[in-house]
């Protein structure tokens, strides 16, 4: 969630430094920082809260050296300030470090360089890592940093300038993200490819344990050992019109716009002759019949595509599954061995406590697999099997196009699994796979008609608290919907499943209660149904979700948005896509900064 950016090279370093935070603003952060190499000194500038403050600090004052690194800062280890901004440095400005992650052992760092007249001005745990550099350097820059990493525990990915050695940055990695871009007589380093890609689409991504010395002309690697590794260039294949908004005036409206084509995309290369085909896999009878326990583990929106993986792969392959919430699954000594197959679920590939959890997973000896939009993400390295969404680069920190990609790539594998344990029959998969075609024109579709959820949320953006409600994958769904507006538009909203609502929350329930109703799963129509007279009876205000050629819903309530008709399995792709957009509008009536919610980040890379 923290951004890191540096440059090296004939140019002024500042112009790419701001330029790069800038492109990573979509992480998260509460305060930023620069440190650029003039020579002669160091200059170092910060400011608490966003971009623009550090922009207006500069503004009359921009340094002109070539090297130069820079930080935007979400507070871990002490509270957002100017002091505990980054680039933090040694008592003599020496060294200067940005750092993403938790050094986890900087409390004994600390003592002990404290006890030899260290002097600290941050409560940061980064503040460690740059007087530990001045405690080990002897001359031997590389030398001094390979130090460092071997007495620093947890994660991290830092980059490091030295005043004595102005011709090159360092950088180290280890469960945090960090590219190295290259350009012509100039070499930029990157927490995330969209910082770098208006500049250069040829990069390195780091893996753990490396170490790069970037010069102006030249990128090196070497390992903790300092023993040189080989690495090979990794073209990103994004246009950079593509990590901007497009037109749209959020980037989530843009990326709930681009569900479509990112429905598409994931399908696209693994419908082969009317059968769904995962080659990163092949799976065949045997390796399926020894799995005997599935996990689904996940945070926040992945954690409710997991919800509904559940269901495609019970009904689907008959095989059980518990979805569980990373955080709590590593903790809780899950019962995990050789036969468990454990699914880890995550946009980013970079949330800790998914991370976490597929490692404590493969130390159980479980099949690991990785469902996951970025290539090369720590996640995916990770994990023994992966396979990709095709969502593209998702900057809104709501996510909308992930999360459905996710749900169509989880029914694609549990399509494929039930393929190859003939758990569906040929006439079954041809049937689902003819539907699963038609869901990015019928995505289309449900977006083409936007105005009546414009007006529904006008009239909630000005309530307290919304309730959802729904059963069987339409309380999966409900759960999203929910999620979605609680964290842009700040409206209390609290999804149940319908069935429950008897069973406490229906004290809540009065007149003029906004309640959104989801009633698309046919094999529980009748059921949900006699749910929402519940609440109509009591005056609710009740916005029905309902399939196409649903006649009956209508007769009850006064709001109904209907989505397509496809098979039940499928209809969570198109009943999210009035809740993204509800949540969305609410949030734009009630002046929000939609694609920066408060107190929330993109990318959750701390625990
Ligand atoms: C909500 C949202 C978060 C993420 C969660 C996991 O809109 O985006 O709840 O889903 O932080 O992130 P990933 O999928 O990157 O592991």
């Amino acid at each position: 969630m923290c951004g890191i950016v540096g440059y090296i090279g004939g140019k002024r370093a500042i112009d790419f430094l701001l330029d790069g935070l800038t492109k990573l603003e979509y992480r998260g952060y509460d305060s930023a920082g620069v440190a650029v190499n003039c020579g002669d000194n160091i200059f170092v500038e910060k400011a608490v809260g966003r971009l623009d403050s550090l922009k207006q600090k500069l503004k009359n004052n921009l340094p002109l050296g070539n090297i130069g690194i820079g930080h935007t800062r979400w507070a871990t280890h002490g509270r957002p300030s100017d002091t505990n901004a980054h680039p933090h440095s040694d008592c003599h400005g020496k060294f200067f470090v940005v750092h993403n992650g938790i050094i986890e052992n900087y409390l004994k760092l600390k003592q002990d360089l404290t006890a030899k007249g260290h002097k600290f001005i941050s409560d940061t745990d980064t503040e460690v890592v740059a007087h530990l550099l001045e405690e080990s350097y002897h001359g031997d820059f590389l030398l001094a940093v390979r130090d460092v990493i071997s007495k620093i525990e947890g994660s991290y990915s830092l980059v490091f300038m030295s005043k004595e050695n102005p011709d090159v940055l360092i950088c180290a990695k280890q469960d945090n993200p960090l590219v190295v871009g290259i350009g012509e007589n100039e070499n930029f380093v990157a927490s995330d490819i969209p910082a770098i890609i208006s500049y250069t689409r040829k990069t390195y991504i780091l893996n753990d344990g490396e170490i790069a010395i970037v010069q102006k002309d030249s990128v090196q690697f070497v390992n903790r050992q300092g023993l040189p590794i080989n690495k090979k260039i990794f073209n990103v294949t994004w246009n950079a019109a593509a990590a901007e908004k497009g037109g749209y005036e959020h980037f989530m409206l843009k990326e709930i716009h681009e569900q479509p084509k990112a429905v598409r995309n994931t399908i696209s290369p693994h419908i082969k002759n009317n059968s769904i085909h995962f080659d990163e896999l092949n799976w065949n009878a045997d390796f399926l019949k020894n799995i005997d326990k599935i996990y689904i583990v996940a945070c926040g929106t992945a954690y409710h595509a997991g919800l509904v993986g559940k269901f495609y792969i019970e009904k689907l392959v008959r095989k059980l599954v518990e979805v569980d919430l990373a955080s709590e699954f590593r903790y809780r000594a899950p019962i995990v061995d050789e036969n468990t197959l454990v699914i880890v679920v995550s946009q980013s590939g970079e949330t800790s406590d998914t991370l976490a959890a597929l490692k404590e997973s493969k130390r159980l000896g479980a099949k690991t697999l990785a469902v996951t939009n970025v290539v090369g993400s720590s996640i995916a390295r990770e994990a023994e099997f992966v396979i990709h969404t095709a969502a593209g680069p998702e900057i809104a920190v709501a996510s909308t196009k992930a999360y459905t990609t996710q749900l169509i790539l989880m029914f694609m594998l549990a399509l494929y699994m039930a393929q190859i344990s003939k758990t569906v029959s040929d006439s079954d998969a041809e049937r689902l796979i003819e539907q699963l075609k038609k869901i990015p024109a019928q995505i289309s579709e449900t977006l083409s008609d936007v105005e009546p959820i414009k007006t529904f949320a006008q009239i909630y953006g000005f309530n307290d608290d919304v309730f959802y409600i729904g059963r069987s994958l339409d309380y999966c769904v409900a759960l999203e919907g929910a999620l979605k507006l609680k964290e842009i538009s700040y409206i209390h909203a609290e999804a149940y499943a319908a069935g429950e609502l008897k069973h406490g929350t229906l004290a809540l329930i009065v007149e003029g209660v906004p309640v959104i109703a989801l009633a698309t799963q046919k094999s529980v129509y009748e059921k949900t149904l006699s749910n929402i007279k519940e609440v109509k009876a009591r005056d609710a205000i009740v916005i029905g979700i309902a399939a196409e050629g649903d006649t009956s819903l209508s007769n009850y309530l006064d709001h109904v948005i209907f989505v397509p008709e496809t098979d039940e399995l499928l209809i969570p792709l198109l009943a999210v896509v009035p809740l993204q957009l509800l949540a969305y509008y609410a949030a734009i009536t009630r002046g929000c900064d939609v694609d920066k919610p408060r107190n929330l980040a993109k990318s959750v890379t701390v625990e």
